[in-house]
C-alpha cells in the first residue's frame, strides 16, 4: 500500500476517464488497479482494468495487450467477455461487464449443494472451452471467478495465462502471481499444464462442498473429508479425488475430461444429496 501512496495515477469518485465516471476502486492487484465505472454513453456498469501508470513498461503492456487480444478471441457463457480495450488519456484500459460479485466473496456464505454443484459445473466448463482453445489459464481461483446476478459464473483474468506448447511462463515467475493457495504443486515448481488447472479446479470444488481448502502436501483424505463423505456421492468424491492426484499423469489430462466426468455423475450425486439431506 505505502508504494502507492500519493500516486498520481490512482483514479477518485467521480472522476471521468474518457466516457466513463469512475465510481470507486475494486482491487488493487500487484500490477493493475480495477475500477467499478459507468459508462456515460451505454447507461451500463462497468469494471476497468488499467495497469499502475508508475511501472508501465513495454513488457508489462505487452503482458497487458496480450491479455485483451487473448479474451478477445474467447466466446462462452462462462468466461467474461472483453466489452473494449484501448487507450484513454494515455493508459491501456480493459473494460468489461461489471460483475456482482467474486467466488470468493460468495465462499463466505452457505451455498446449498444444487447450487455448489452448478457452480462447480460452470466452472469446469469455462476452462474445459479455453483448454479447447489451446490455453492454459494458470491462475484459477475463487478471485479470479465472478458471478452474474443471474447465478451464471464467469471465469475472467487471464493475465498470465499460457497458449499450450509455444510460450514458457515467465510472466507467471515474473508477476509472482498465480496464488499458492490455489497451484498446482508442480506449477508451483515452474511446470504448468491443462492438468495443473485440472488441480486448482478440484481444489474449488472440494473447498466449495466442504468449506475446507485442501492443502500442501495434499495428501488424502484432506481436512472436511466426513462433511464431504455425509454429502457427496462416492463416484463424485473419486472424481475429485483423481483431479487432487499430486502428480498430475494421474489426473483428468484437462477439464475437458473433466467436465465429462463430472457430468456422468452429477445426477447421480443430486439425487444421493437429497435422500442424504439432514
Ligand atoms: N468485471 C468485474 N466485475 C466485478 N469485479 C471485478 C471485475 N473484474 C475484476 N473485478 C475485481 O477485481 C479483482 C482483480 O481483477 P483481475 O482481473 O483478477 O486482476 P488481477 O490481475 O489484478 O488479479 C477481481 O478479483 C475482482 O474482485
Ligand atoms: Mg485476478
Amino acid at each position: 500500500m505505502s508504494k502507492t501512496r500519493g500516486d498520481s495515477s490512482q483514479l477518485r469518485a467521480r472522476q471521468r476517464l474518457g466516457k466513463y465516471r469512475i465510481e470507486r476502486r475494486l482491487a488493487q492487484g500487484g500490477f493493475a488497479y480495477v475500477y467499478q465505472a459507468l459508462d456515460t454513453i451505454e447507461g451500463v456498469r462497468v469494471a476497468l482494468k488499467m495497469p499502475h501508470q508508475y511501472n508501465v513498461t513495454a513488457s508489462m503492456l505487452d503482458t497487458f495487450q496480450r491479455e485483451a487480444r487473448l479474451v478477445a478471441k474467447l466466446d462462452h457463457p462462462n468466461i467474461l467477455p472483453l466489452k473494449d480495450a484501448s487507450f484513454i488519456d494515455g493508459r491501456f484500459v480493459i473494460t468489461c461487464r461489471l460483475g456482482e460479485r467474486t467466488l470468493a466473496d460468495r465462499l463466505k456464505n452457505r451455498i446449498a449443494f444444487d447450487t455448489a454443484l452448478q457452480l462447480i459445473e460452470q466452472m469446469i466448463d469455462g476452462v474445459a472451452y479455453a483448454h479447447r482453445n489451446k490455453i492454459i489459464h494458470c491462475d484459477i481461483k475463487p478471485e479470479n471467478m465472478i458471478l452474474l446476478s443471474d447465478g451464471r459464473l464467469q471465469l475472467m483474468d487471464f493475465g498470465i495465462a499460457k497458449v499450450a506448447q509455444r510460450t514458457i511462463v515467465k510472466t507467471m515467475i515474473a508477476s509472482g502471481s498465480g496464488t499458492v493457495g490455489y497451484m498446482a504443486p508442480e506449477q508451483a515448481m515452474g511446470r504448468p499444464s491443462a492438468r495443473s488447472d485440472v488441480f486448482s479446479l478440484g481444489l474449488i470444488a472440494y473447498k466449495i462442498l466442504t468449506g475446507h481448502l485442501p492443502e500442501w502436501p495434499f495428501d488424502w483424505p484432506h481436512s472436511g473429508y466426513a462433511t464431504l463423505k455425509r454429502k457427496v456421492h462416492p463416484d463424485l468424491i473419486a472424481v475429485i479425488r483423481r483431479s487432487l492426484e499430486m502428480r498430475p499423469i494421474h489426473r483428468y489430462r484437462d477439464a475437458i475430461d473433466l467436465l465429462k466426468a463430472f457430468r456422468v455423475v452429477k445426477a447421480r450425486s443430486l439425487k444421493f444429496a437429497h435422500r442424504h439431506r439432514p
